[in-house]
């Protein structure tokens, strides 16, 4: 991996500047700058101050934590402590310097060969130039256990740094896998590391209750756990049996909440509870199965569940009094301003037919279903604003009327944002296109599995929470924004860690830096230089932006060329062609043209040796490849893939069913022929298909090939069939049909489609080849 450790330099350096005084001959350059998020404003000084036995920080009430956490690092690595005075000696210190004129969490930082100066309104500013200053200093500062030789040299600097946006967080889903306290704790760490501000702790989902509620016990003794299918697909988990023991889960005792709550404090950052309503609640049902319509037991499911109709029933008082009652203790256990009430997702066909449901309808006076969750939602965004607090709600809280003093946040899109914020609400930007981390990071094919959609981390350095057709006024109710980690597909920790970073790394730039600060492939180095420090930290961040992918073209006269790249920029790619042992690879500069069945093999390359990470695609070649097809039904307008040439280009599709390769029919079959212009003897068809049951799409039932001289009367050369199979992951597959060589200059070939989801709806049927043979 190219990964540059800024305390190799110091190393070298520190051999150079034995003998000398203190620090005067020490020089940095921009390049050993690498700081995430990148400050407003920041110079580069000559020289640097150099950390050693007599320094002292000098802190006050507020700052005297903060510096703490410094002084006690080094004593880790260093085996000296620095000493915390309240004045300033002649030289040799780092001081914290109060302007009660800055905003809440800015702060500028002075490093001179002299002294350091952190100056800041209060705590939060405090904390945020310590965590610059963290990452001036060598990486080694991370460690565990002490560090020989190294200088603790910060390069002098002059930086004046304050956020775009008040709101920077994460969402962290624990009910879908429960994740122990000390890793909450560890994940505050580095969202403070990163100058983040908000976990957004989603502590109720329907597979389970994570959070003890003193009036209800059952919540967790029953909520919290569920039958053990982990070794199961998410989405294949059959609906447990009674009989069957709830031995998968946990949840966090108030004791620990409270934990949590007090360090997050210390590190500037504010937890925001969720308290899911009125579905995604089904840990709930099953423990106080009266919360529901019907009333009628139900088990915490052992994974997914679509539609959701166990939901709360909204024509009951009884659930009301539930639910305030459970937030009076949630309020008192998180004194943050926001508190997150969910909203989102809920199919409400039970209400539709509850009697109770069906009368408060009719007392309120209310039109429908929806209107019916809008007076839930207003009702709770009164009894939260009556404790002085902000109802927060994802944005299906706007469906039927917003409650007036709400916040919303928006993840179907920017959509609900947009809307909101028009209305004069203050909203919370995280829309699936740039903020969902469950979301894959690389290729399918070498990623661990997760939620089937694509988020790379370049996309995520795109986000910004505003768009250019909000009005001035818009603008100002954006509070920022977050990124959620649902955790489906997430079981533990470390894989937790790997969608996380550095996806939350180049989030927080978007959140903090102004957008003229932003620059990719800045980004790019300072972020590799932070896996250095990382790698000492022990987490397990994902190497996905260094995974060689192709993307092969094909022109008007059908030359295939295969472009190779990693989302990184400037990486060392190498490549061999067909049976070429990967130690004669050459450098890849520029596509390669191929013109005939290509196996294309590369590695990325650091000082000459392969470092892993080998890509290898065979391109087929076949008898149709450029040649003319005709279409009896046209496909999709939402899918056209290559058009007329998708089926004989080559170009194969990925797991990624948007990535341009694929020509879809939804409801129908498909029928082609094929006109190899001359005829020729043909032995094989093989037709590539896509599934993915969860997005609609599958596999074909049958493939039929015909086959004519005269593209008038065709005689039928062979079939396959294949059963319908429920699978939960996505899947490509070519269904090849074989047969006695014939000579034919015309290949008809007939896909039929599944047809009916077993739900009902109509399937999709997505192809992307007909490989000719
Ligand atoms: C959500 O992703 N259901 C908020
Ligand atoms: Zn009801």
């Amino acid at each position: 991996m190219k990964i540059k450790p800024i305390y190799f330099t110091l190393l070298v350096l520190a051999a150079w500047i034995s003998g000398c005084d203190r620090s005067e001959k020490i020089t940095f350059t921009k390049s050993d700058i690498n700081i995430i998020p990148q400050p407003r404003e920041l110079h580069l000084q000559d020289g640097a101050f150099v950390f050693d036995k007599k320094t002292v920080f000098v802190a006050g009430e507020e700052s005297h934590k903060i510096a703490s956490i410094l002084t006690s690092k080094f004593r880790t690595v260093a085996g000296w402590e620095p000493a915390i005075t309240s004045s300033a000696p002649e030289s040799n210190y780092v001081e914290f310097r109060e302007d009660s004129g800055m905003d809440h969490e800015a702060y500028t930082l002075e490093v001179t060969a002299d002294h350091i100066a952190i100056t800041a309104a209060g705590y939060s500013g405090y904390l945020y130039g310590l965590e610059t200053l963290r990452l001036l200093l060598p990486a080694a500062i991370e460690s565990r256990d002490l560090q020989e030789g190294v200088t603790w040299a910060v390069p002098a600097v002059t930086i004046n740094d304050s956020p775009e946006y008040p709101w920077r967080g994460l969402m962290l889903d624990v009910s879908r896998h429960f994740f122990p306290k000390d890793y909450v704790l560890k994940v505050i760490d580095r969202l403070a590391m990163h100058k983040m501000n908000v976990l957004h702790f989603h502590l109720v989902d329907d597979q389970g209750w994570r959070i003890e509620i003193k009036k209800y016990p059952k919540l967790t003794g029953v909520g919290a756990y569920r039958v053990d299918k982990e070794d199961m697909h998410w989405n294949a988990r059959p609906v447990p049996d009674p009989s069957e023991k709830a031995t998968y889960g946990g949840f966090y005792t108030q004791e620990d909440i409270r934990e949590i709550v007090a360090y997050a404090k210390d590190k500037g950052v504010e937890v925001v509870p969720e308290i899911e309503m009125p579905a995604h609640v089904m840990s709930a049902i099953a423990s106080y199965p009266e919360l529901s319509c019907k009333g009628e037991p139900i088990m915490v499911p052992s994974g997914g569940v679509w539609p959701i109709t166990d939901i709360y029933c909204a024509g009951k008082e009884s659930t009301f009094e539930f639910l305030e009652n459970v937030l009076a203790e949630v309020m008192e256990l998180f004194p943050s301003r926001y508190i997150h009430v969910g909203g989102d997702e809920a199919t409400k066909t039970n209400w539709k037919t509850c009697p109770h449901c069906q009368k408060r309808i009719k007392e309120e006076g209310l039109a429908d279903v929806d209107e019916l969750q809008s007076y839930f939602m207003k009702r709770m965004e009164r009894f939260v604003s009556s404790k002085g607090r902000i109802m927060l709600g994802w944005d299906e809280i706007l469906e039927g009327g917003l409650a007036p003093g709400a916040t919303v946040m928006s993840w179907r899109g920017i959509e609900g944002g947009w809307e909101a914020s028009a209305q004069g609400h203050d909203v919370v930007m995280t829309p699936v296109s740039h903020c969902y981390f469950d979301y894959y990071q690389g290729p399918q094919d070498s990623e661990p599995m997760a939620f089937n959609a694509y988020l790379p981390l370049s996309k995520v350095y795109e986000f910004d929470p505003v768009v250019d057709s909000m009005s001035v006024e818009q603008v100002a109710h954006v509070l920022g924004g977050q990124a959620n980690l649902w955790s489906e597909y997430i079981p533990t920790t470390s894989h937790s860690e790997y969608m996380l970073y550095p996806r939350l790394n180049a989030l927080s730039e978007t959140l903090w830096s102004p957008k003229e600060k932003r620059d990719w492939e800045d980004f790019s180095s300072r972020v590799q230089h932070l896996f250095g420090r990382y790698d000492i930290l022990g987490i397990n961040y994902a190497k996905s932006a260094y995974t060689i992918t192709a993307d092969a073209s094909v022109d008007a006269n059908q030359e295939v060329t295969v472009a190779l790249k990693t989302e990184f920029p400037d990486t060392d790619i190498r490549y061999v062609l067909n049976d070429e042992a990967l130690d004669k690879a050459v450098k890849y500069t520029e596509p390669v043209q191929i013109t005939e069945t290509t196996t294309v093999k590369a590695s990325l390359f650091e000082n000459d040796k392969s470092v892993g990470n080998v890509f290898e695609r065979t391109f087929t070649w076949h008898k149709g490849v450029g040649k003319k097809v005709a279409y009896t039904r046209e496909w999709n307008k939402n899918y056209p893939g290559a058009g007329t040439s998708n089926m004989v280009n080559v170009l194969r599709g990925s797991k990624d069913f948007h990535d341009g390769q694929w020509q879809a029919w939804i409801g129908h079959d498909m029928e082609v022929v094929i006109d190899l212009e001359n005829a020729s003897g043909i032995r094989k068809v093989a037709v590539g298909a896509m599934e993915n049951q969860g997005a609609g799409i599958y596999y074909p039932v049958r493939v039929e090939v015909y086959l004519s001289e005269n593209g008038k009367s065709f005689t039928k050369a062979g079939e396959i069939q294949r059963d319908y199979a429920k699978n939960g992951s996505a899947d490509i597959k070519d269904f090849e049909v074989d047969f006695p060589e014939q000579s034919a200059r015309y290949v008809k070939v007939k896909v039929t489609n599944q047809g009916k989801t077993p739900l009902g709806g109509n399937t999709w049927l997505f192809v992307d080849e007909i490989v000719v043979e």
